[in-house]
């Protein structure tokens, strides 16, 4: 049987940090709310001109690098994203220019916080069933540019950022299942109203912003987050207490202890990087792995849970061997 399994991760953050004490400047809010509300501490911000595909090119080469092989080797590129560079080409597009190749398909999966979960169930069927060998699968996103900095109910949350994998046919265990879903029918508890196709003038004039209902995001993603785990271990056959790590998105560290709670995964078995990026969106998962691949963390042969949840809304998680 053929898998698909990760040989290389890499992530990239924005040189700017943005500490809620400098939001706090220009902001009704304060150091103490946003820690004690999220779990964040700070966040990396895209500078001037610095795009999506900027960042998610320095995490696909620094995952290609890690994996030990030649960018010619990928046979399709994903990008998970809700801030592509252009509206076309996709980013992905663009990445596969910047690395210097080009034949295979590659192109933007548009799931907000889920779409690197989308993104890496397609690239796992994509393997598995023969359409190529190896495949690089980016969660990148510059959300600052969706940010309304006048809004402190949301522009507190939300961080630059961008993560990779690499992905290769392997004999050996990799990725066992991915579960992916959504349901429309919540649009305006989390979205940007406006758009290429009912709102352009919004889009040219930078007044393109997230609006969301938190309270009401935060009940439905605890809840949707246990499901979706319920459904993954069921689904393989696999005691909750199996699991060597946790890797969830990271939106929220109240969303990310509840869902460990339900797990019965301790803290230390839980990756968390909200409180240094805050949401990077589709960024979020990947560069948390990156992160504890890179610290020794994780190791090679243990048993992850990867779990997202975002404006759709959409849902999705992973079960995999690293
Ligand atoms: N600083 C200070 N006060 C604030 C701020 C802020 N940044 N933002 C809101 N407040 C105030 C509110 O105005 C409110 O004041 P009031 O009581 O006088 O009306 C008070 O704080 C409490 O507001 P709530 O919205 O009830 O606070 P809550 O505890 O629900 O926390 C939060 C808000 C952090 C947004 C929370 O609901 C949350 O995290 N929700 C999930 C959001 C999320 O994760 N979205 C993305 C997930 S999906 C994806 O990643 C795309």
């Amino acid at each position: 049987m053929t898998f698909a399994r990760i040989i290389g991760t890499g992530s990239c953050l924005p040189d700017k940090v943005v500490t809620n004490a400098d939001l706090a400047k220009t902001m009704d809010t304060s150091d103490e709310w946003i820690r004690e509300r999220t779990g964040i501490h700070r966040r990396h911000i895209a500078a001037e001109g610095e795009t999506t595909s900027d960042i998610g090119l320095r995490a696909a080469q620094r995952a290609i690098e890690a994996a030990g092989i030649e960018a010619g080797d990928i046979d399709m590129i994903v990008v998970g994203t809700a801030t592509p560079d252009k509206i076309f080409p996709a980013t992905a597009c663009i990445i596969q220019r910047r690395l210097g190749i080009s034949g295979g398909p590659a192109f933007d999966v548009s799931a907000a916080c889920s779409g690197f979960i989308y993104g890496l169930d397609v690239a796992n069927r994509f393997i598995r069933t023969g359409g190529g060998r190896t495949a690089l699968v980016i969660g990148a996103e510059t959300l600052s540019r969706i940010t309304n900095w006048e809004d402190r109910t949301t522009a507190v949350l939300f961080g630059d950022g961008a993560g990779a994998v690499v992905l290769q046919a392997s004999e050996d265990t990799g990725i066992i299942s991915t579960h992916i879903h959504s349901d429309g029918s919540s649009e305006e508890l989390l979205h940007v109203p406006t758009g290429v196709s009912i709102g352009y003038d919004a889009v040219q004039a930078g007044e393109a912003y997230i609006a969301m209902n938190g309270n009401a995001v935060f009940r439905k993603a605890v809840a949707t987050l246990d499901s979706i785990a319920r459904e993954t271990l069921a689904g393989n056959d696999i005691d909750k207490h199996d699991l060597d790590w946790f890797v969830p998105h990271q939106a929220n560290m109240r969303i990310i202890k509840a869902a460990a709670k339900k797990l019965d995964m301790p803290m230390e078995r839980v990756v968390v990087t909200v409180d240094e990026h805050a949401n990077t969106s589709a960024a979020s998962i990947p560069l948390a792995l990156d992160i504890a691949v890179r610290d020794g963390r994780i190791k090679q042969g243990e048993l992850l849970l990867l779990e997202a949840f975002g404006a759709g809304f959409t849902w999705g998680s992973a079960l995999l061997r690293y």
